[in-house]
């Protein structure tokens, strides 16, 4: 077993990000620039949050926080995007999810200028990367890639099984997996909580790639999947006693897969870095580098 070391293929991917930025600089440009907004102060998305604003730092980029109270109105947040949409010393803005069950999400993604669009959540960046045009990816399926890329896991023709199908991760994922991208051409089974349990032991069983995004601890077990797989922990769950565990029996699980993500130092340092290409991409159509 090895571990798919999230935090080594990010740094890497950082470094080779924050070389291209300082080339630009030097050339008299100003640094790319990402904006995220976040509104309450929900404990997991601080911590996300900080991340993101550090991995600018490392990359050479300016990142700014933009705070909302809890108590603000879909309509207060949608005039904030909008001026950011028409700011042009931004190249990307993150709206941090989840937000107040007040606020329709839906709206509020679909307000973000496309070409700003550093989540890939817009219908029209997603839509453009589920045909194979040139678009946003949402960044934690394109972390996923990049970190089956970095390691050198085959991954056309292989049956990959992703479990959830959430619009954030297990759709795209899906969809990316087995579009005929640059990291892609898999066979691609799509399971989720309507799927009978043996219909998902079946699929899981013969799975060569498994991604789970459930959020709930321990969900996959040691006899649910074939020696030899490669598994995919998009889980973040924080237990009672504070520790942080993804959707993996880990312990149990790890010695039978051929490569494994851990939690943290997984997926979620992939989707930061993924994040990162987004807005240099955003600021390299910006400036027309490309
Ligand atoms: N909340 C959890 N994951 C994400 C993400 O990738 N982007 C945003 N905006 N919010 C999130």
């Amino acid at each position: 077993m090895e571990l798919l070391d999230g935090k080594k293929c990010a740094e890497s991917l950082v470094a080779d990000i924050s070389r291209k930025v300082a080339g630009y600089i030097g050339s008299g440009l100003r640094k790319p620039h990402m904006t995220i907004i976040l509104v309450g102060t929900h404990a997991p998305s601080e911590s996300y949050v900080k991340s993101k604003i550090a991995s600018c730092g490392r990359a050479g980029f300016e990142g700014n926080l933009i705070r909302l109270p809890e108590t603000v109105t879909e309509q207060e947040l949608l005039a904030k995007i909008s001026g950011i949409n028409n700011d042009p010393s931004t190249d990307g803005v993150i709206v941090q999810l989840p937000l107040p069950s007040h606020i329709n999400e839906q709206n509020v993604i679909n307000a973000i200028a496309p070409e700003k669009d550093i989540d890939g959540f817009h219908p029209t960046n997603f839509g453009r990367m589920a045909l194979g045009q040139k678009a946003f990816r949402p960044a934690t399926a394109y972390g996923i890639c990049k970190l089956l890329q970095f390691y050198d896991i085959p991954i056309r023709g292989k049956h990959c099984v992703v479990i959830g199908r959430s619009n954030i991760v297990g759709k795209p994922i899906s969809i990316m997996l087995a579009n005929d991208f640059d990291i892609g051409n898999a066979t691609v089974t799509l399971t989720h909580i309507e799927t009978p349990r043996e219909l998902l032991l079946d699929e899981t069983r013969r799975a060569d790639i498994v991604i789970v995004a459930v959020g709930i601890p321990g969900f996959v077990s040691e006899d649910m999947v074939k020696e030899g797989v490669v598994l995919i922990d998009v889980g973040i769950n924080r237990l009672e006693n504070g520790k942080l565990v993804g959707d993996v029996d880990f312990a149990a699980v790890a010695p039978k897969c051929s490569w494994i993500t851990p939690v943290p130092g997984g997926v979620g340092r992939m989707t930061v870095a993924a994040l990162m290409i987004n807005t240099l991409m955003a600021y390299e159509n910006n400036f027309n580098l490309n």
